[in-house]
């Protein structure tokens, strides 16, 4: 098969065509580049290999495109060139052995086959050639074009070997199948089941990298089923498979909160792209199996489940190697919020509670209303549009109450400077005292966030309860 079309569109390959002609050796595009290009998928990255050196390749062909700086990276024997479009890769073919311990070769020159072999997937392992005796023949010795067509991943040598080598591989085979909307070959599958514990030897970082790409896929529950019918997920996060399975007493069971909270990420994933919204929908129940209990009267209840799941999301956070910034604040506090929306779908609803979840959702209130909506997985269909409408009244009184009071990014007018100068304070329980009964008192609605009527709260309040007079 004949290539050379699909390559014309770019004329990078044409110029290291004629590198590797000057320098007299052999080059190939290889790898993701050339899946997603036969995929017809967007690719930035380029990966070119060349049977020879990859470091001189990449400078002869830096210097071809206006001397553009190189990269070397001498102990890969690598080099790259940052372009805007995004990054071309150099690297001499080679052959790899692994040592049982590390995912760390032992590495020497080889061939472009030797290169191809050591590729984890047979759709990893296509190659085209960039030489003038076949520009544009495609280079498949493992039938990768058939798997892509067949939707297939598969490993190119024994499944054992490959996954053994570098374990990262297990994530990654199910990682490209959620991603792409692949199977995973069943001997591929089972070498993922027998060699499950060798993922231990991969950093944490390594892992989550390749569970965020699985959780930003269109349809993010696949690969999380994956991960845990071959048994990886009870390793690298155990939490989530604690979720699993369904407990009855007499006639009355509780839902499976494992397949729950993948139906409630995919929906978020329809709605949103925003990762750590994502993460909130995978956490979002992940404490009620530490809070499950049956009660006679009312059945099976999950009381504080959303509070302790806030409180165990650091800890996630931590273990998975996930950013413990900003990110993880707003998960947390999704997580800690998302009943909230719920207990307001009643018709007497007052201002004081609409106001309340504003103040505390703040900016993200929209994203915690995308969350709510995702997690009506009820099969009642009857049900759960009852739920979206009642919901769209909630949103619509929020809107009406964030209209009037502008509480999103609520400050009060009081604050403790002014307090401390008033009474003449110094920081301490009293000032937050003060602050907190302002705050409730805006909230509830008893007096307007504005400063005279603020003012004159706060004179009563601190005279009632603390004896303060206004020092001027
Ligand atoms: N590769 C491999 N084993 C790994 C990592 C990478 O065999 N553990 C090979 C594969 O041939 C892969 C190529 O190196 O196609 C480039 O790797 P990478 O950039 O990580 O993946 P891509 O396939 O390019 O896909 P993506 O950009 O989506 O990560």
């Amino acid at each position: 098969m004949n290539f050379s079309e699909l390559l014309n569109g770019n004329k990078l390959f044409n110029i290291v065509a004629e590198a590797s002609r000057e320098l007299g050796v052999d080059s190939y595009v290889i790898g993701g580049y050339v899946r997603d290009l036969l995929l017809k998928r967007p690719s930035k990255d380029i990966d070119i290999v060349s049977v020879g050196s990859g470091i001189a390749l990449a400078q002869k062909v830096a210097q071809k495109m206006g001397d553009l700086p190189v990269v070397v990276f001498k102990n890969f024997g690598t080099a790259m060139i940052k372009m805007d479009e995004g990054e071309l890769e150099f690297v001499g073919a080679r052959k790899e052995s692994y040592s049982r311990n590390s995912r760390k070769p032992v590495v020497e020159n080889g061939t472009l086959q030797d290169d191809q072999n050591r590729r984890d997937f047979t759709i990893n392992a296509l190659a085209i050639s960039l030489n003038e005796n076949n520009y544009g023949e495609l280079l498949d010795p493992f039938n990768g074009m058939s798997d892509l067509k067949r939707k297939i991943i598969k490993t190119p040598l024994d499944p054992g070997i490959t996954f053994s080598d570098d374990p990262l591989r297990m994530m990654r085979a199910v990682r490209f199948a959620t991603q792409l909307g692949f199977d995973i070959d069943p001997n591929t599958f089972q070498a993922i089941i027998d060699n499950k514990e060798r993922i231990n030897i991969v950093s944490c970082e390594r892992i989550s990298d390749e569970l965020n790409k699985i959780v930003l896929s269109p349809k993010p529950s696949y690969g999380f089923k994956l991960l845990y019918h071959c048994g990886l997920l009870e390793i690298i996060f155990k939490e989530l498979t604690d979720l699993q399975g369904v407990e009855s007493v007499g006639n009355r069971a509780h839902k499976d909160n494992f397949y729950h909270t993948l139906q409630v990420l995919d929906n978020v994933a329809e709605k949103s792209n925003d990762l750590w919204l994502r993460w909130a929908a995978i956490l979002h129940d992940i404490a009620k199996p530490a809070t499950k209990r049956y009660d006679e009267k009312i059945g099976w209840t999950f009381h504080g489940h959303e509070e302790l799941g806030a409180r165990m999301t650091p800890h996630i956070f931590r273990k998975l190697k996930l950013p413990l910034n900003e990110k993880m604040k707003f998960v947390q506090k999704l997580v800690r919020l998302h009943l909230r929306p719920i207990a307001l779908v009643k018709e007497n609803v007052t201002d004081s509670a609409l106001r309340r979840l504003l103040f505390e959702a703040g900016d993200d209130i929209d994203a915690l209303m995308t969350l709510c909506r995702a997690d009506i997985t009820s099969k009642n269909e009857v049900k759960v549009k009852k739920y979206l409408t009642n919901f769209n009244s909630v949103e619509h009184k929020l809107k009406e109450v964030e209209e009037k009071d502008k509480l999103r990014n609520f400050k009060p007018v009081i604050t403790g400077e002014i307090i401390m100068e008033t009474f003449n304070l110094t920081p301490g329980k009293v000032v937050g005292d003060i602050k907190d009964e302002l705050r409730e008192a805006i909230l509830a609605g008893t007096i307007k966030n504005e400063y005279e009527e603020a003012y004159q709260f706060m004179l009563e309040f601190a005279s009632d309860r603390f004896n303060l007079q206004p020092v001027r």
